[in-house]
């Protein structure tokens, strides 16, 4: 599970507006992002409405008069992580009783009032599609009354709003074009966190990538649970893909998540055409076996999944392909496994996201499986998926040695100040020596070294 401790790099003026109340006066909020590139979006967002309200984003939580905590519920693990947050929010409060703590996004749409109750920490409850009303919530804790608003919504997709950029680079941004999910894979908690499926208008969309290029952005990154069910109006995830690639040649072109049932020949394409469309896909194939893939409801077959690879690696032979794996779902056999194991190896990811299956409440496979997999076998899979795609990686990485890319420069190393970092077209990172002027430039890089997860190199003259 990623970890996102959002810092901002936000002007400091104070918006006055007639919103404004007096108490809420340079009252200062913090914010902290768990889960996805989709919460990192919506926190975004989040900023962008308090900062509206006249609150004061801090990056240190000791001097907040509130902490913002942006959750995810996808699996087990990510929820107990927020719960022991909360316990040193806990104890802050002993020193500072006027702090407030709320609690955002899907492990609170999933919890809602329940989570209140267990956790007495907790003044406050907005589910994804209700920050709108923060402030209303805000304003209720701050007279004594907890509130919960996890009311979901068909029509809510935040196309109106500017978000406050949190990434300090100022090269990469987030752009979400849809939100929720109609898809209901069995094991995933997301329909019920995030809601019904809605596309963003396109208008809305581009005008944000364009702004975001006139702000000296390099990179967005469309974001959406399935991107290809995107659709508004004429305009479907192909068209829309284009539409934001023509923005400027200088803008790279990310996506996230495709689905494999609904991932067009004609998305594939538009990729081929336009070089300011990263070659990377993130093809989430959660099992090689076809017997869990019908469990999981995923809508395809093992052979769909391996003819629509066969699609990109004729199309775009050099894309990076990347997936997310299931390992013990609800009656996975040693076949199902090996399966599984098969697949990697015929598709040969050059990454990949592993996982154990974690059962969650409420869900299809919750209501209708067993989660009958032993912990440990669970765990002895994963290990085996997740040394193969080590060494998949590994061999990925060598055939890069010696090969010259262009990178965008996103920032310095920690270590260094002349250290940059940056990721050519595939989503590999690499690291070289450079001026930190370089910062948001594209520059040619040769790899002359690697390890499993990066690259590193020289940069061309
Ligand atoms: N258990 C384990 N992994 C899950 N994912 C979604 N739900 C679960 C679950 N219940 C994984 C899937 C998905 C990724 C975002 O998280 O692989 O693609
Ligand atoms: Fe969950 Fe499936 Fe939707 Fe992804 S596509 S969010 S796994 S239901």
């Amino acid at each position: 599970m990623i970890v996102f401790f959002l810092l901002t790099n936000t002007d400091n003026t104070f918006q006055c507006g007639a919103t404004v109340k007096y108490n809420n006066f340079m009252k200062k909020f913090y914010i902290e992002t768990y889960g996805c590139q989709m919460n990192v979006a919506d926190s975004e967002l989040v900023v962008s409405l308090l900062q509206d309200k006249g609150y004061k984003l801090t990056e240190n939580y000791k001097e907040s008069d509130i902490i913002l905590v942006n959750t995810c519920a996808v699996r087990e693990k990510a929820e107990l992580r927020v719960r022991g947050k909360l316990t040193l929010y806990k104890n802050l409060k002993k020193t500072n009783p006027n702090l407030k703590v709320g609690l955002l996004g899907c492990m609170g749409q999933r919890t809602k009032d329940e989570l209140l109750e267990q956790e007495p920490v907790l003044d406050f409850i907005a589910g994804p599609d209700a920050y709108r009303d923060l402030h209303n919530l805000i304003e209720k804790a701050e007279i004594g009354q907890r509130a919960v608003n996890v009311q979901l919504s068909k029509e809510e997709t935040y196309g109106d709003l500017k978000p406050v950029r949190l990434d300090k680079n100022g090269v990469t941004a987030f752009i979400s074009i849809s939100r929720g999910c109609d898809n209901m894979c069995s094991f995933c908690i997301v329909p019920f966190t995030r809601g019904r499926e809605r596309s963003r208008s396109d208008k809305s969309i581009i005008d944000e990538a364009k702004n975001a290029f006139e702000k000296g952005y390099r990179e967005v990154t469309l974001l959406g649970q399935n991107v290809d069910k995107y659709k508004f109006e004429d305009v479907d995830f192909a068209k829309l893909l284009q539409k934001v690639a023509n923005v400027s040649k200088k803008l790279r072109v990310r996506f996230s998540t495709s689905y494999p049932h609904d991932f067009t020949n004609k998305v594939i394409q538009v990729m081929a055409d336009n070089e300011n469309i990263c070659k990377s896909i993130h093809l989430p194939v959660q099992s090689g076996s076809t017997r869990m893939l019908e469990k999981m409801k995923r809508g395809y077959t093992r052979e769909w999944y391996m003819d629509r690879i066969s699609a990109i690696k004729k199309i775009i032979p050099e894309c990076a392909i990347s997936t997310d794996i299931i390992a013990g779902f609800c009656s996975e056999t040693d076949d199902d496994h090996k399966d599984t194991i098969s697949l990697m190896k015929w598709a040969n990811y050059d990454t990949a996201f592993m996982f154990k299956y974690s059962e969650r409440p409420n869900n299809y496979a919750q209501r209708n499986y067993a989660d009958d997999i032993p912990e440990d076998v669970k765990s002895e899979r994963l290990s085996e998926i997740i040394e193969l795609q080590s060494n998949m990686s590994y061999e990925s990485n060598k055939q890069d040695l010696g090969k010259t890319f262009e990178v965008l420069v996103e920032g310095t190393s920690k270590r260094s100040e002349k250290r940059l970092f940056g990721r050519n077209s595939q989503n590999k990172v690499i690291i070289f020596d450079g001026n930190k002027k370089l910062v948001g430039k594209y520059v040619n890089v040769t790899v002359n070294k690697f390890t499993q997860a990066t690259l590193l190199g020289e940069m061309n003259e």
